[in-house]
Formats: structure tokens, sequence, C-alpha cells
């Protein structure tokens, strides 16, 4: 259920890269939800991509709150300290490899996340329904590959929850395959015809 990697469909990543980061960079704090984001390569390829975008100041104040129901009990410990395999890490650009990682002596084949990238993701565990978001005002959400998982009434409200927990104007993205339910269609505008990426309204 897990199943993620680096870089994966970052042609919604970069379209919700390319609306949000005109429109915070001058704030002091800029958040954005990661729901479902498994041991860490989606979180740390948004973070990546918004460093490539935004400058150094507006990125020092990100924050990319990451959270999982997380069953094993263990993303925590690997998003935290930001190691992974070359398998994991085979799709990422070599450009970008060698922008933000390096090679750790200790074990072989194993890489590191900079700490530049490293300092703006933190994880927590959370079951999204629960229907309680673990905060508010985030300028991004982003849940890709998890509503699928749900009861069509689930999704909805679980959708609810993350039009809650934007802040007006904020974004929410989803993969390629999940479209917004009937129901809720007039919380959001989409954004891209090519994406799942939306607008709040109202
Ligand atoms: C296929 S992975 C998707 C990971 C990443 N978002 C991606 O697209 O690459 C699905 C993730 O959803 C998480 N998940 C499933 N049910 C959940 C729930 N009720 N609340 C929070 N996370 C959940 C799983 O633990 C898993 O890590």
């Amino acid at each position: 259920m897990a199943f993620t990697f680096f870089f994966r469909d970052t042609h919604t990543l970069e379209h919700a890269v390319k609306f949000m980061v005109p429109e915070v960079s001058g704030r002091s704090k800029i958040k954005v939800w990661d729901a479902g984001c498994a041991f860490g390569p989606e979180p740390y390829t948004l973070a990546i991509l918004l460093a490539e975008s935004m400058g150094n100041f507006a990125f020092k104040n990100l924050i990319i709150e990451a959270s999982d129901i997380d069953e094993g009990g263990n993303f925590g410990n690997v998003i935290a300290n930001g190691i992974f395999s070359n398998e994991e890490l085979g799709r990422i650009p070599d450009e970008i490899m060698a922008k933000y990682f390096s090679k750790i002596d200790v074990e072989e084949g194993f890489y590191k996340i900079v700490d530049r990238i490293r300092d703006r993701v933190k994880y927590q565990t959370h079951n999204l329904l629960s229907l309680k978001p673990i905060g508010n005002s985030y300028s991004l959400v982003i849940c890709k590959n998890v509503l699928l998982h749900f009861k069509y009434e689930e999704r909805i409200e679980v959708i609810k929850m993350f039009h809650q927990s934007l802040m007006q104007g904020g974004f929410l993205a989803m993969e390629q395959t999940q479209k917004m339910p009937e129901e809720i269609k007039h919380l959001f505008e989409q954004v891209v015809s090519d994406a799942q990426l939306y607008r709040k309204v109202g």
C-alpha cells in the first residue's frame, strides 16, 4: 500500500509549484500538507521542486507537514533520517541528485538528502478518516494515490476536510485518475485541464 517513488508524476507537482510559488513568496510562513506521504519520496520531491523555483529566503519559510497512517510505524524515522537507497533514487535526474544528495560512507549504495531539504519536511502519524485536519492555513494540500483506497462517501468527507484546512485560494493536488466528486465540485475550481490541481473557492 505504501508504493511510492521519487519524482513520481512530476507533471502535477510541477503545475502545483508553478501556481503556488508566485502567490506565497512574500509570506513569512508557507505551509504545505502532504497527506498520505508514505516514507518520504513524495514530500522530498516536492521540497526539491520548491527549492528549485523559490528564492532562498522564501524557501526557509516553507514547512511541508507530511502525514500518513503508517501501519508499520517506521515512516517517521525514515523521513527524519533522509537516507534512501540507490533503487529508491533511481528516477532522480543526475543534476538534482548531485545537488541535493550526498553519498554516505557507512553503507554502500545509500544517499542522504541535504539538510536544507530535510529541514523543511516534518512528519506526523495521522489517519485521514479521522476527518480532523493536522492543521490549517495550508497553501497547498497534496494527496496522491490515497483516496482511491477509500469509499466514495469517505473521499467526499476527506476532500471537504482538505477544503477546510486550505487558506483562501489554496491549492489541492490529487493523482491524475482522481476526479473531483460532483457533490463537492462547487468548493473548488480546476486550475489546469491536464492535471487534478484545484484551487479553493470561497
Ligand atoms: C500508494 S501510497 C501513496 C504515497 C504517495 N502519496 C505517492 O503518491 O507516491 C498510499 C499511502 O496512503 C497511506 N494511507 C492509507 N490509508 C490512510 C489513511 N486512512 N490515512 C492516512 N494515510 C493513509 C498508506 O499508508 C500509504 O503510505
